[in-house]
């Protein structure tokens, strides 16, 4: 049960962390005249930024705190709608619900991302922000997106809680919209046990979630004197342990992508062809992660029989990754608003939430299966495949298990 970072945790990160712990020093502000302070997550940030091609990283403690922070710092909030796909982490939809807007929900389409087509038809007067989910590490039709953004003078809040390092086009995802934010989470590419980032190329932004994430303050806490904080925040801090785990996964990331892509080509080739199904459409394969390979059936049916046999779950099955199973979500028509004060806006008819609301989704879902190439995690649907340390031998026995169930089931 865990993502490809960490299977990948070696020395380089033993020795980043032990640089810490040998110190003493786990805060991640110091002077950097003091030898005891060793800024991991500051050199954390330097790094992804460059990486991303952001003008500015910020390190969290999550990515569910990364959304709050970039929606905070994007001045998302009452009354403004948001549109996020059906198909996504519980996260993606909760956090704008703690923004206290309105989460209005999309179709996905063959690549189990936000159909551009979809979000444009859902647009409103008071549509303020698209949350684009890089779902699966593959990115989204970001060209579409942005696109539409710009014509409708829309914000654009990028979730690549799981496509850490991919890119669409020759851009890093998380850079291309406004701001953009990660998960290093055990199931991710790169992993600190849990932790988060925000990135964004714009300085208000920047200042804005720094301050959100850090009570207020600016920048690496300039400006700490009474009534010079005019931005009220919250404590969303990375500590430097965190920061030397991420800082030794982030200088392996694209190796760590690189094998998986290696892995993930050799089973597709293995099994296509061999029965009557198709794989999603990968919106950039050049800038994919390659953690996942997701098939798609002609029939529910056919697609259940088969993941059955193989002990795993079609995708609608996968847990708070699929709205009809976020009850949490569906039940706020059903309870009271004392119950829920935060979602009171949903009683005015603002928005709808039921069961069955996106029929296409819930038809490609349904015909859908994920097999791990490097995120092994029954919750997402990926209770069968390979790791990211799988050797060529278990790869060819995992995809000969696929074709053999595939011709059973006929
Ligand atoms: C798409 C998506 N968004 C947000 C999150 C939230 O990240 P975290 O678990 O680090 O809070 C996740 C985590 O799985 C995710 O997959």
């Amino acid at each position: 049960m865990a993502g490809p970072g960490a299977e990948f945790i070696g020395s380089e990160e033993a020795r980043e962390v032990m640089d810490v712990l040998e110190s003493g020093y786990l805060f991640r502000y110091g002077d950097p005249r003091n030898p005891k302070f060793k800024a991991k997550v500051w050199k954390f940030e330097q790094e992804l930024a460059a990486y991303s091609g952001a003008r500015h990283a910020l390190a969290v403690n999550s990515g569910t705190s990364a959304l709050l922070t970039g929606l905070a710092a994007l001045g998302v909030g009452p009354g403004d709608e948001v549109i996020v796909p059906g198909y996504t982490f519980i996260a993606s939809i909760s956090s704008i619900i703690y923004a206290r807007a309105i989460p209005v929900l999309c179709e996905v389409d063959e690549s189990l991302t936000m159909d551009p087509a979809d979000v444009e038809a859902r647009i409103t007067p008071r549509t303020r922000a698209i949350l684009p989910v890089h779902m699966l590490g593959n990115p989204c039709r970001m060209d579409r997106l942005m696109e539409l953004a710009r014509k409708h003078k829309l914000l654009v809040l990028e979730d690549a809680a799981q496509a850490a390092g991919a890119s669409f086009q020759g851009r890093k995802v998380g850079a291309i919209g406004d701001m953009g934010i990660f998960s290093f989470n055990v199931f991710k590419t790169i992993t600190a046990g849990d932790g988060g980032a925000v990135i964004t190329s714009d300085d208000n932004y920047y200042a804005r979630a720094f301050g959100f994430h850090d009570q207020g303050h600016l920048p690496n806490r300039q400006g700490v004197e009474v009534g010079q904080r005019p931005f009220i925040g919250l404590d969303f801090r990375m500590t430097e342990l965190s920061g030397a785990v991420l800082l030794a996964q982030l200088r392996k990331i694209d190796r760590i992508i690189g094998s998986l892509r290696i892995k993930k080509a050799r089973f597709k080739a293995a099994i296509s062809g061999c029965g009557d199904f198709s794989f999603r459409r990968i919106n950039d394969p050049e800038g994919e992660c390659a953690t996942l390979l997701t098939v798609i059936f002609p029939t529910r049916e056919k697609a259940r029989a088969v993941a059955e046999r193989l002990k795993t779950t079609t995708v609608d099955h996968s847990g708070w990754h699929v709205y009809n199973n976020m009850e949490q979500i569906l039940n706020q028509l059903t309870v009271t608003q004392e119950r829920c004060p935060f979602t009171c806006a949903y009683y005015k008819g603002q928005a709808e939430y039921r069961k069955g609301m996106l029929p296409r989704t819930d038809d490609i879902l349904s015909r859908s299966m994920n097999i791990s190439i490097g995120v092994s995690d029954a919750g997402l649907g990926a209770g069968f495949g390979i790791t990211a340390v799988s050797g060529e031998d278990e790869i060819d026995r995992k995809a000969a298990e696929f074709v053999r169930v595939v011709r059973e089931v006929g």
